[in-house]
């Protein structure tokens, strides 16, 4: 069984490894940013469409969850090398994300100290738990997630363009883009890997995954979560046509798979007598 850690063949686990300490010597290299420093905070715009810091707020939020997605995934993978260290690097990664998504909100005057205090309380008041209980499973979640989160915040930047402009809240979303598109990559790869071992075990994973795919915490443990929803529909950043294309088909067209090979084994009808 490749989805479990503890059998994780010698042979996979050296390609886990490789993959890993590439990515890693990689962002050392290019992807590093500082919050203090190299975002160009004296060009936040207080006059920005308020529609915007809304959904900021919203994607602070699913990234204010990091306590739980790191201690939740790390039990599943701490006998994989590759995967762990991983994890523990993407949590640093994720831990600037809500850092300098809620320093916008108040350095722009989108909200108060207070505001963002009782905001996180709420937050954390909530426990986010694994929608997938196998090292493979949630591998598959984590690839879809990273892209579905890349799309937007992508598509999040554009907006903030086309709304009125604001420097200090683009350089912001242009390098969370690209750390979510590089974590995408990653496990891109590691599910590559498990595709060539054992392709039907690894779209049985991936399968749940696209059929019910839904962005964390949005839906389920944020307050007022129809109202944020809504916000992101309104603002064009994600709705069925933008997962159907962007994800869904993005998904198959990468991992070359087929529709029938997603909606699964065809199930024999029994003949009743
Ligand atoms: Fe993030
Ligand atoms: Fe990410």
């Amino acid at each position: 069984m490749i989805e479990s850690v503890n059998t994780t063949p010698p042979e996979l686990e050296a390609s886990l490894w490789r993959i890993y300490r590439d990515f890693f010597d990689l962002a050392e290299k290019k992807r590093r940013w500082r919050i203090r420093e190299d975002i160009p905070w004296h060009e936040c715009n207080p006059k920005l469409n308020p529609a915007i810091a809304d959904v900021v707020e919203t994607f602070c939020c699913v990234e204010l969850y990091l306590p739980d997605y790191i201690s939740k995934i790390l039990p599943l993978v701490r006998q994989s090398k590759g995967r762990a260290w991983f994890y523990a690097n993407w949590g640093y990664e994720e831990s600037k994300h809500s850092l300098v998504l809620g320093d916008w909100l108040l350095r722009s005057g989108s909200r108060t100290e207070e505001y963002m205090a009782d905001l996180e309380g709420k937050v954390f008041a909530r426990e986010w738990n694994l929608p997938h209980d196998t090292p493979l499973g949630m591998l598959a979640y984590a690839m879809v997630q990273e892209h579905a989160t890349f799309i937007n915040y992508r598509n999040l930047r554009n907006r903030v363009v086309e709304l009125g402009r604001d420097p200090a809240l683009e350089t912001i979303l242009g390098f969370v883009s690209i750390d979510e598109r590089a974590h995408f990559g990653l496990f891109r790869e590691l599910f590559e890997l498990f595709l060539k071992l054992d392709r039907d075990l690894a779209l049985a994973a991936l399968r749940p995954v696209l059929n019910q795919f839904q962005m964390p915490a949005i839906h389920d443990l944020l307050d007022e979560n129809q109202r944020r929803i809504a916000q992101v529909r309104d603002l064009e950043l994600f709705n069925e046509e933008i997962f159907f294309r962007d994800i869904y088909s993005f998904f198959l067209n990468t991992l070359d798979i087929s529709r029938s090979e997603m909606r699964g084994p065809r199930v024999k009808k029994s003949i009743a007598t």
